[in-house]
């Protein structure tokens, strides 16, 4: 990995797409941030913070925020014009709450929080039971890539039902969605711009379909509470609508696969014993914040200067972007002494996996349960589980997971 850290001008340079520093970017972030935890990523072009304070100060601080365009113009920032051909991509993203700031944000993720409150998610647990179908469909073979076989059906079989999509649609959502995510990575080309905007034109199409549909039979799920906010004049218009359940349906199950996939690689890569992880709820719950420090599953979020502000030295000017680390942050042994342990004893656990703030993840109490629930079926049914091959990583360094994790038992 070719690692330049220039401590006096606080530079770094590191290519995110090194498979050496996808494959496990922690020792890079832990040589960075002893050096200096505030760096100017030339790779990326702009400052990023690596230490737990300084990341969860920053994913707080209202002189940050992930939209811009609602303080300076286009041609302020010295942004080119949209392109064209990302017309419906842009479309979903300028009614996203993840790219909104309050006032709109505050009316939009009421709405939608109401979906998550406890009660309403523990209902979703039998769903989750459907780890168990899985493993009936693979339990014979003797071994399984464990990927597509187990963590990415469940998340987005569950998001479906807690929206009230069709599971019938699973698979077409799994396509639109890694299309249209394709669009956060590094060095994004035309082909997958392409693919993004037909992705996100296809699903804007459904979910309106659908929606006008579902007007008529509103049930008990989230696309009813939402249709019924919509027809109350003014709470939520039907572009807001449809991308609200876009934006649920990938958030939804993107994330939770590779915290699945995450999990299990450091239950088996580390020989942990999943009996006594999962012994109680209460060492359950542990072990899930601990998979979540000390590998999650998104590495790097993104927000703009708002205003003219001074950070760490660095003075930013409104509209400069920042980059937050949160996979660092999770390591920093200033706030979590021998980081690289995986001790689910720490109490308390405060990782930023899941962010802070105003955009603390909507879905937190949905991808715990997920996680609390579905590994620890994984290994009461195959308790000889283990590693067949190294697990290989995805090259999306801040989408942080396995591409394969191939395991074998008996
Ligand atoms: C382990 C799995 C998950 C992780 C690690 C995760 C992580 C995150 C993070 C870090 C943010 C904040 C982004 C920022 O501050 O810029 C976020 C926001 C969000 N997450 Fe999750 N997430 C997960 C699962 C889910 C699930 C299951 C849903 C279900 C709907 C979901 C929906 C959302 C939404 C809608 C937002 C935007 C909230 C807002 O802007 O107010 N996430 N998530």
């Amino acid at each position: 990995m070719t690692l330049a850290i220039d401590p006096k001008s606080r530079r770094v340079r590191l290519d995110p797409r090194d498979p050496k520093f996808f494959g496990d970017p922690y020792p890079a972030y832990a040589a960075i941030r002893a050096e200096t935890p505030a760096f100017f990523w030339e790779d990326y072009g702009f400052w990023c913070f690596a230490s737990h304070a300084d990341v969860s100060a920053l994913l707080r601080d209202r002189r940050f925020g992930r939209q811009i365009l609602h303080v300076m113009s286009r041609e302020a920032l010295g942004w080119p014009e949209p392109k064209a051909h990302l017309k419906p991509f842009d479309a979903l993203e300028r009614h996203s709450i993840l790219e909104m700031e309050p006032p709109e944000h505050t009316r939009l993720r009421n709405l939608v929080n109401r979906a998550f409150v406890s009660r309403q998610v523990e209902r979703l647990a039998p769903r989750i039971a459907l780890a168990d179908e899985r493993i009936d469909a693979f339990v014979r073979d003797g071994r399984a890539e464990l990927i597509a076989a187990f963590a990415t059906p469940i998340p987005v079989a569950v998001i479906a039902d807690l929206l009230g999509a069709p599971r019938e649609m699973g698979p077409k959502l799994l396509d639109w969605s890694h299309r249209m995510v394709a669009m956060y990575q590094f060095g994004v080309t035309r082909a997958v711009e392409d693919g993004a905007a037909a992705a996100a034109t296809d699903f804007a199409d459904f979910m309106r379909g659908y929606a006008r549909a579902r007007r008529a039979d509103l049930k008990d799920d989230l696309i009813s509470q939402l249709l019924i906010a919509e027809s109350e004049e003014g709470r939520l218009s039907e572009d807001e609508l449809v991308t609200t359940c876009i934006l649920i349906l990938n958030a939804g199950h993107e994330a939770t696969v590779h915290a699945i996939g995450n999990a299990v690689k450091t239950i088996l890569e580390r020989a942990l014993d999943p009996r006594e992880l999962f012994a109680d709820p209460q060492t359950t719950a542990a072990a899930v914040e601990e998979f979540l420090r000390l590998d999650p599953p998104l590495h790097l979020f993104t927000r703009y200067a708002l205003e003219d502000v001074e950070v760490a030295g660095v003075r930013f000017r409104q509209g400069d972007r920042i980059g937050l680390l949160l996979g660092a942050a999770n390591r920093d042994p200033e706030r979590f002494p021998d980081p690289d342990a995986f001790d689910p004893t720490r109490d308390p656990n405060p990782h930023v996996a899941f962010g802070a703030g105003i955009h603390f993840c909507v879905g937190a109490p949905l991808a715990r349960l997920e996680m609390a629930t579905a590994p620890p079926i994984l290994f009461e049914r195959l308790p000889r589980l283990r590693l067949a091959e190294r697990p290989r990583c995805r090259d999306a360094f801040h989408f942080h997971g396995v591409e394969a994790l191939e395991v074998a038992w008996g």
